[in-house]
């Protein structure tokens, strides 16, 4: 049983989702990816949401562009987290559709959106909820942090 539920609009959307499969799978969190369409398949979004917390996902990340519906309806039907990702796809003016789409939520239905195409920080993001209740998880995020910063410390060393 997968603790994290990566879900999109179409499988077009796969190549900017997939750098949250490869976060959480290096973090160590086990992730089910599928292809969702609050448009196209609405009857199966409505019972993957209802079902989402019986099927013993902690968190779900919802990928998608244009009118990009999925993750607040998901939201709506569901009281698990929604990490929504926001992507400039090929029904998308210039990204902004996508953005305020999924950022704009009414209030009490939350939906925590990353910036255009993040899906990596979407993974980080579910990663740090877990790690809230999860030492284990919680070391490696501590690990990962410091690790950037010596990345960026010798970013500068060859500067100069
Ligand atoms: C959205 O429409 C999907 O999330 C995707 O970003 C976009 C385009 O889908 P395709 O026409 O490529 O299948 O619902």
């Amino acid at each position: 049983m997968a603790q994290v539920a990566i879900i999109m609009g179409s499988a077009s959307d796969y190549p900017v989702m997939k750098a949250a499969k490869e976060i959480l799978d290096f973090f160590g969190i086990s992730n089910h990816v599928e292809v969702v369409s609050a448009h196209r398949t609405p009857e199966k979004m409505v019972a993957f949401a209802k079902s989402a917390k019986e099927n013993g996902y902690q968190i779900i990340i919802a990928g998608a562009g244009g009118a990009a519906h999925l993750p607040g309806m998901v939201a709506s039907l569901t009281t698990l987290p929604v990490i929504g990702v926001p992507i400039k796809s090929s029904n998308s003016i210039d990204g902004w559709d996508s953005i305020l789409s999924i950022l704009q939520m009414p209030n009490g239905i939350p939906v925590a959106t990353v910036a255009l195409n993040a899906s990596k920080n979407a993974g980080i993001l579910a990663a740090r909820i877990i790690g809230s209740t999860d030492s284990l998880i919680a070391d490696k995020m501590e690990a990962y942090a410091q690790q950037m910063a010596a990345e960026v410390a010798l970013s500068q060393k060859d500067l100069n």
